[in-house]
């Protein structure tokens, strides 16, 4: 008896040894090895802090430059949202590394470096352990969040479905949804009010696409998917908030308890829906899964033999996550710019007349022929780009250019920065001047809104064609200019957004 006591003291000893080394190795010597490698090439950066690394600079440094509102509808925005880039960059230059608790970050600027990192780096970096958990419950591991050998697999199975004569099949929906929404706006009018905030209408707008290009007829059951979703996303933001001690999220909280049934919940819904898609082709009712995202990917899947219905599910979470609020907030970016450039606003629209004739709605092929549009759009991004940074972490030691890049280190790429970089993009950096894409001499690697190699944004092109459709519809039916009510006040949470939304006011045109 004695002697099993023993043996499983020394057993239970030996495990709390080797798992308080690995915390140690983790949060401690790893990160200080990396540090000592960057400083050996003369990469310095702000002192950490214990544990907290420089976390509480950032954020004082951030809420001091976001206390208050902007004067003017000023794009001058990098100070006000990347105020710890500026300090740093102005203090350690261009390469430099900070640490995000006890996560070290290295901060990339060179454009021929981002270029050759995102060109060749796909597969040995990716998303940081923290970013998974952080979207564990919600989107799981959908391509979003995937890494090395199941990216690659994942991505050729997703890219099909957003591919050139795939995307032609959406552009109905994309249509119908925004002639919905089109009418909403009308009946705002009629009912006496001219102003309204665009940034609502276009959220609910793209939700709507999302639903409908995913499901195709079963979009109400879909609508509900997201809803849930989004509620989702809250509470699992409101859990990270709370839960700081290592092992929390296995406790039976509030938090967790209501995580977990809102999970199964739209799990159950979309499992219905797919199983319903499986039934109607092992009967032989149809012959594919249909021509929605989710048949295409139903459909690819069944090609390649490997139908994982879980990684279907994380895969519809993702699309709606990774596209619907990026979306929204590029609209509503741009609507504010063209709002407050009356002489571009009214050029694009002449644009789309002359391209889409009268209805304002172009057909697929015309798309490519709005070219201003499309300016304006590049422009819109270059200024308040959706995804203002990327993050990738090293999971090999990866060699770029001069720079070596340990294992474990975090690239931070400030793409906002980057955008506004007086240096890449000549003294007028700040201002809106889509004319600035007319030039055809670019340098790679400093347009990064969609990112760019292997991994870029897979829904790009669905993006921008969403984009023109429901901005060639908006502005061939109202004019509209910037509201008094508006304040220009961005902020950062996650993307970049309008502290209080854009209040725009609107007239119709006579068509
Ligand atoms: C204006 C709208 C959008 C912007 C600005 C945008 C931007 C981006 C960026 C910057 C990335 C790379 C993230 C990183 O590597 O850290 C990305 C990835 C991704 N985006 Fe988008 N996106 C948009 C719309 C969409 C849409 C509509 C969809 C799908 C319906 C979508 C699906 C995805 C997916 C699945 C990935 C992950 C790709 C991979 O890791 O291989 N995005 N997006
Ligand atoms: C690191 O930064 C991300 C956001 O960029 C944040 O969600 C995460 O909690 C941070 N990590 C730590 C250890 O604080
Ligand atoms: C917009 O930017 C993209 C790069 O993402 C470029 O390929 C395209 O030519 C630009 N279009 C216009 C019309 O400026």
């Amino acid at each position: 008896m004695g002697m099993v006591m023993v043996v499983t003291i020394l057993v239970l000893l030996s495990l709390l040894l080797k798992l308080a080394y690995q915390t140690i190795s983790c949060y401690w010597l790893t990160p200080l090895r990396i540090k000592k490698i960057m400083e050996m090439q003369g990469v310095g950066g702000p002192k950490p802090r214990f544990f907290s690394g420089n976390i509480l600079d950032m954020a004082s440094l951030v809420s001091k430059t976001t206390s208050h509102d902007m004067k003017t509808i000023s794009h001058d925005i990098v100070g006000r949202l990347l105020p710890h880039f500026l300090l740093w960059s102005s203090q350690y230059g261009k390469r430099f590394v900070y640490w995000n608790g006890t996560e070290p970050r290295l901060c990339l600027t060179e454009t021929e470096l981002i270029k050759e990192f995102l060109s060749k780096c796909s597969t040995v970096s990716g998303r940081s352990w923290q970013q998974r958990q952080g979207s564990k419950h919600f989107i799981g591991g959908g391509l979003l969040m995937a890494n090395a050998q199941d990216w690659y697999h994942q991505r050729h199975i997703v890219a099909p479905a957003f591919a050139g004569d795939r995307l032609k099949g959406y552009a109905g929906h994309m249509v119908e949804c925004t002639k919905e929404m089109l009418q909403l706006l009308q009946n705002a009018l009629d009912s006496g009010r001219n102003e309204v905030e665009i940034g609502e209408y276009m959220t609910k707008l793209t939700a709507d696409i999302i639903s409908r290009t995913e499901f195709g007829t079963s979009y109400q059951k879909g609508k509900k998917i997201f809803h849930l979703l989004k509620v989702l996303q809250t509470r699992c933001a409101q859990a990270s908030r709370h839960l700081c001690l290592p092992g929390s999220r296995y406790f039976p909280s509030k938090y967790n308890r209501e995580i977990k049934s809102l999970k199964m919940e739209v799990e159950r819904l979309l499992m219905e829906i797919i199983q319903s898609r499986k039934d109607c082709v092992e009967i032989g009712r149809s012959e594919s899964y249909g021509n929605d995202l989710l048949g295409m990917l139903l459909n690819e899947m069944e090609k390649k033999n490997s139908l994982d219905l879980q990684l279907v599910m994380d895969e519809c979470k993702t699309f709606f996550f990774a596209g619907h609020e990026t979306t929204a907030l590029l609209l509503t970016w741009t609507v504010m710019l063209l709002a407050s450039n009356p002489s571009w606003q009214q050029k694009v629209r002449d644009e789309i007349k002359s391209i889409c004739s009268d209805s304002g709605i172009p057909s697929f092929h015309q798309l490519s022929k709005l070219t201003l549009l499309h300016m304006v759009i590049n422009e819109s991004m270059r200024l308040y780009p959706p995804a203002l940074v990327l993050p990738r972490m090293a999971f090999e030691d990866i060699l770029l250019g001069d720079l070596y890049i340990p294992k474990g280190l975090s690239i931070w790429i400030p793409v906002l920065a980057i955008h506004h970089s007086e240096k890449l993009w000549g003294k007028d950096a700040n201002q809106f001047n889509p004319d600035r894409f007319t030039s055809k001499s670019y340098t790679p690697g400093r347009f990064l809104p969609f990112a760019s190699g292997p991994r870029n944004c897979v829904g790009q092109a669905f993006a921008l064609m969403e984009a023109k459709i429901i901005l060639a519809m908006l502005i061939s039916r109202y004019s509209f200019t910037i509201s008094e009510n508006y304040h220009h006040a961005p902020v950062v949470v996650l993307t970049i957004k309008p502290k209080y939304g854009v209040q725009v006011c609107l007239k119709p045109l006579e068509t």
